[in-house]
């Protein structure tokens, strides 16, 4: 059995997929800075990650990939670019395989692309449902912190209804959205 990875390398597609540069627009909107992310889904061009590191956003990121070329991406930027280090860091690994005691506390979440990259081949080794991960990073967000999905993800119509029943359960309420993003807040 082998992990499920992503055998791709995911360039600045700002046409096919804006989550990522919305979320740093969101960030910029709503003055955020000083906050812990945790980021789903860092492409090969980290762009999260580097511009929270920028002295006017200066937000911490931890962000996952499954793609050892994206990884690989992330060596040399750091190689090349220590300081950026000191605020952000990517780790390879399945999010379906988190563990809340490997993980520290957040203020921001984004769940960009739960229900994507899930399938049979992550249930072999028993990996987390995409609820399961909804529920664990919920429980990693301080109260008051943001819980972010993206409606423009080509597998929204399915992370859609499992974004509902978890809504409905968990301490979250909906705020308004901003561009393609939906944002929740923690409330408890
Ligand atoms: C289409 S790319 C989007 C990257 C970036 N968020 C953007 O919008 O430009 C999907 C991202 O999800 C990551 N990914 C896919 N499956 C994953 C998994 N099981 N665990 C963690 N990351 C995963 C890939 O490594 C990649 O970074």
């Amino acid at each position: 059995m082998k992990m499920n990875i992503w055998d791709a390398f995911w360039g600045l597609e700002v046409e096919q997929c804006p989550c990522d540069v919305h979320l740093v627009e969101w960030l910029e909107t709503e003055g955020l800075s000083g906050k812990r992310i945790y980021h789903f889904g860092t492409g090969g061009h980290h762009y999260v990650g580097l511009r929270c590191a920028e002295p006017r956003l200066d937000n911490t990121v931890l962000g996952i990939t499954a793609a050892p070329k994206e990884y690989e991406a992330f060596i040399a930027l750091a190689t090349e670019n220590p300081t950026v280090t000191k605020s952000y860091s990517a780790y390879f690994g399945d999010i379906y395989t988190s563990n809340a005691k490997l993980l520290p506390r957040f203020d921001i979440v984004t769940l960009f692309h739960s229900c994507e990259f899930r399938s049979a081949a992550n249930d072999a080794y028993g990996a987390l449902t995409d609820r399961e991960v909804m529920d664990l990073f919920t429980q990693q967000t301080d109260a008051g912190g943001h819980i972010l999905f993206y409606k423009g993800s080509f597998a929204y119509g399915a992370a859609e209804p499992i974004i509902a029943e978890w809504a409905s359960e968990m301490p979250v309420e909906e705020l308004p959205g901003f561009k393609t993003l939906r944002i929740f807040r923690k409330t408890a």
